[in-house]
């Protein structure tokens, strides 16, 4: 077995996906990278974000209530990159990085056309921590695009399609999700037979 050594209180976290979350409405819109993202809840679905509190985000979520998040595909990852480095209080960021708004379903908050699936979200409860407030946010629609999935099944994402980006935290880096090794909920089940 190998030798653990100590990193102390850290952050650091990997794999977890880069998104884009898209805040405020038209012309009063932005986007910015967020890697602090996860689901939290199934029932309702809720994702929760993590924003520092000098975002600009922070501030169109707390005055519209609701955000889009959008999960890039890999080859995105320089706009995403881009998006995380500039706040949207100097410049349209969506423009800057060729993104293109286009309207969702539930929110009159855009989603971005060029990301593959959409989240539509309703801020639910905030949480202050430290320098940083999580936002819970129902997940009110998804979408994805019609190339993606199998259409007679809706439970069939292409994830090789999709191509979702991977961030590595700590080491900064961006990567892709790499081969399929087997089925959720299924794999386990010959370890469970042994038992
Ligand atoms: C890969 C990556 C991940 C990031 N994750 C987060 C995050 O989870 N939360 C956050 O507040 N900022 C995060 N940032 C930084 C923001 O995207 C950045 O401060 C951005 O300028 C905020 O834009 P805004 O002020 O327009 O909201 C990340 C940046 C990068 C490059």
């Amino acid at each position: 077995l190998p030798t653990k050594i100590s990193l102390g209180p850290s952050d650091a976290f990997f794999p977890i996906p880069a998104a884009l979350i898209v805040s405020g409405v038209e012309p009063k819109h932005n986007v910015a990278t967020v890697a602090w993202i996860g689901i939290v809840s199934s029932t309702p679905p809720t994702v929760g974000i993590s924003l520092k509190k000098d975002r600009y985000t922070l501030q169109l979520i707390r005055e519209f209530g609701e955000f889009t998040v959008n999960i890039p595909s890999a080859s995105l990852f320089k706009e995403v990159d881009f998006c995380g480095l500039t706040h949207g209080r100097e410049r349209d960021k969506l423009k800057a990085a060729g993104l293109t708004p286009i309207a969702g379903k539930l929110t009159k908050t855009p989603i971005i056309s060029e990301c593959p699936y959409n989240m539509e979200c309703k801020v639910t409860q905030e949480l202050e921590l430290g320098d940083w407030v999580l936002v819970l946010g129902e997940i009110v629609e998804t979408s994805i695009d019609e190339d993606k999935i199998d259409t007679s099944n809706l439970a069939k994402i292409d994830i090789a399609t999709v191509d979702p980006l991977v961030y590595c935290a700590k080491v900064r880096q961006y990567w892709s999700i790499g081969k399929k090794l087997g089925e959720g909920f299924g794999a386990g089940k010959d370890i469970l037979k042994e038992k």
